[in-house]
């Protein structure tokens, strides 16, 4: 077999590849899909707080999964928290740090959170951040004195999205249950 230097790309078709289980597939996954980010027809914008706003973009409850873009729309701060799960996010636009790291993110950055973090999310860009985010497990807040206030988790993030929609007439998108 000839070694692959890198896969091929000679023609753009589609090719019928044999795969075993197929049916299965076919019968019982979810499927893959795309959900547009950039617009408001796959999913809302639903205020969380004052300064800031969540596009909710996927929610798996068996692995308690959740993605969406966090929009903070000027200079700002989301409270200390402790993960219990993994967070991969990046960011989009503007620019954010966290009071207890000594970088800072900007469009492109890559942001990786491990269990057992707790930090301090801070924007003192003009125009707030963007930030993609695929996060796994809950999250716990704690106010200033150091108080547990509550979880967000799989469930939290739904609830806040289809609460939103139900006030707002606008229809729930299967699409976004993965
Ligand atoms: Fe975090």
């Amino acid at each position: 077999m000839a070694t692959m230097t890198a896969p091929p790309s000679d023609k753009a078709e589609i090719v019928d590849v044999p795969f075993n289980h197929r049916g299965l597939v076919e019968r019982l996954s979810p499927g893959g899909r795309y959900i547009d980010a950039q617009s408001d027809v796959d999913s809302p914008w639903v205020p969380f707080g004052d300064n800031a706003c969540i596009k909710h973009l996927a929610f798996d409850v068996r692995q308690n999964l959740f993605s969406n873009i966090l929009w903070i729309k000027s200079p700002g701060v989301i409270g200390t928290h402790l993960h219990r799960g993994t967070i991969t996010m990046v960011c989009l636009e503007g620019s954010v740090r966290y009071l207890e790291y000594d970088w800072v993110a900007t469009p492109g950055g890559l942001i990786l959170e491990v269990p057992g973090e707790s930090h301090t999310l801070v924007t003192e860009h003009p125009e707030g951040c963007k930030l993609f985010g695929w996060m796994q497990g809950p999250i716990e807040f704690y106010d200033s004195d150091a108080n547990f206030v509550e979880t967000t988790d799989v469930w939290w993030y739904i609830n806040h999205y289809e609460t939103y929609c139900k006030e707002n007439g606008i229809a729930i998108n299967p699409k976004l249950y993965v």
